[in-house]
């Protein structure tokens, strides 16, 4: 069974993460798989909505952080992450997301590019960045001040203090909270609803209320700059061992 399963259904193509015995932590083949199909949604007429969607009891534990460590000896930054992260950038589509459980990390981050975000009432979302001795990524840096006001995102992005799904919704990342069972449900009618609409005046509706793609991908350049140097940290190789190594 593949890591990240893609279905298109009408106007709709669902990006699902499926793998849940690593609580979808991500690996590059799984950036590049989704990476893909994002960008090849834009070419495709018959797309109007994508829907990222994770696991039942966790949407994404963020990086694989065996990969982080690969990364950190190779001195770089797996292309496939940029790959991914310049794709929902670059993506003319509306984004919904379905999240259950932990969103962690890019699992949060990649949240701030989507437009409707359903959680489930017991999701956390989490960015432990700088505890990690790492950097905020995917733009966030850029989009959560935006959307929370510099407070509130310096609690969660440099502080890392999770937000529960109330206070995702209180801080605009969410839309709509759910009871769990019916986070996929619920995402999935928004997602119909989206496609249904004209798809011209959506898109271009979408593209004015974002504003310039080119500084959200500047500044994903300038995170990832950061944060390769940040990877090869003593903080950040110290916390990935503990996390590699823990005992439960
Ligand atoms: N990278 C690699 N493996 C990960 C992972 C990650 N980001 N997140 C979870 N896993 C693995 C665990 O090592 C464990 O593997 P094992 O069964 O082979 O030991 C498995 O997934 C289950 O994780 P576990 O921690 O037992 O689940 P949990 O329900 O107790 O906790 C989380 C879930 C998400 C809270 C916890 O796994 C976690 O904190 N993960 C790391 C998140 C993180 O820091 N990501 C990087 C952000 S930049």
């Amino acid at each position: 069974m593949s890591d990240i399963l893609v279905t298109d259904d009408g106007p709709l193509r669902t990006i699902r993460m499926n793998r849940p015995e690593k609580k979808n932590a991500l690996t590059l083949p799984m950036y590049e798989t989704m990476a893909a199909a994002i960008t090849s949604a834009a070419t495709n007429d018959e797309i109007r909505c994508l829907l990222l969607a994770g696991a039942p009891d966790v949407f994404c534990a963020g990086n694989d952080i065996g990969d982080f460590m690969k990364m950190a000896s190779g001195g770089g930054l797996g292309e496939p992450i940029l790959r991914f992260l310049y794709a929902l950038a670059r993506c003319e589509k509306p984004i919904v997301a379905a999240v259950n459980g932990n969103a962690v990390g890019v699992g949060c981050t990649m949240l701030l590019h989507c437009d409707h975000v359903v959680a489930g009432d017991a999701a956390k979302l989490s960015t432990p960045f700088v505890a990690l001795g790492l950097v905020p990524e995917a733009a966030s840096s850029l989009i959560a001040p935006r959307l929370m006001g510099h407070a509130r995102a310096f609690s969660l992005l440099v502080m890392g203090k999770p937000l529960s799904a109330q206070e995702a919704k209180e801080a605009g990342i969410v839309n709509t909270v759910v009871s769990a069972g019916e986070t996929d449900t619920t995402a999935l009618a928004a997602a119909q609803k989206i496609a249904a609409l004209p798809p011209q005046g959506a898109l271009v509706s979408r593209r004015l209320m974002r504003g310039s793609v080119e500084e959200i991908v500047k500044r994903i350049d300038e995170e990832a700059e950061a944060f390769k140097a940040r990877l090869q940290s003593p903080d950040a190789q110290a916390a990935f061992m503990a996390f590699m190594t823990r005992k439960k």
